[in-house]
């Protein structure tokens, strides 16, 4: 069986794609290809960013590879906090000061409008492509849900009444940003094993 390594260091996220690949590739974690660096990624776009990891993998380690990153793009903040979600509120990472200061950011706003956007860049056998997986919805007001992590808690999706915090994994698998590029990705293989 072919061997793919996803660039990332999230456990729960390499185990969810794992199962989505079962049977066609062998997913390999950074340790498994001896990559124990923390892998850069300050790039100005998510794009630029997932890239960066997997280009840096492909580069050094010679093997196929994949690297991911995420957004949340905020209409009324002109796309922020995007490129820069996880360390919105400095670089603590904090998931709780990060939602304290979007909420405050939008307390004057009626425009609530925001979008989750994932890249995905993949280098197979030295060439590289890229997929997109976007889910539209709206900022709360007010924290709802505990599930998840990240922006979940205050995200609602179009067409649904319930935060991501407050779906289960499966739920939000179906309709999430990370899901749909995953699964651009996964029927790219299907067509290229
Ligand atoms: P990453 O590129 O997947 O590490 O995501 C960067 C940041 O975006 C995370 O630290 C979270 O703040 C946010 N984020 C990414 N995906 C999600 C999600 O599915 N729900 C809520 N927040 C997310």
């Amino acid at each position: 069986m072919k061997e793919l390594c996803f660039a990332t260091n999230n456990k729960h996220k390499a185990a969810e794609v794992g199962r989505m690949l079962e049977g066609r590739y062998k997913l390999l974690t950074l340790e498994d290809i001896g990559c124990h660096e923390e892998l850069r990624e300050d790039q100005y776009t998510l794009e630029g960013n997932s890239r960066q990891k997997a280009a840096y993998v492909w580069e050094k380690y010679h093997v196929n590879c994949f690297a991911d990153d995420t957004g949340l793009e905020v209409e009324a903040l002109g796309g922020a906090p995007g490129v820069y979600s996880a360390r919105y509120a400095g670089p603590q990472r904090s998931d709780t000061d990060n939602i304290q200061l979007l909420l405050n950011n939008l307390k004057k706003a009626e425009n609530r409008k925001a979008r989750f956007r994932t890249s995905i860049t993949l280098f197979l056998d030295g060439q590289e492509h890229h997929f997109e997986g976007i889910v539209n919805g709206h900022i709360t007001t007010r924290w709802e849900g505990d599930k998840g992590f990240g922006y979940d808690p205050i995200f609602i999706p179009d067409n649904h009444t319930r935060t991501f915090a407050q779906m289960s994994t499966e739920e939000k698998n179906a309709i999430s940003h990370r899901g749909a590029a995953i699964r651009k990705l996964v029927e790219f293989l299907k067509n290229h094993g």
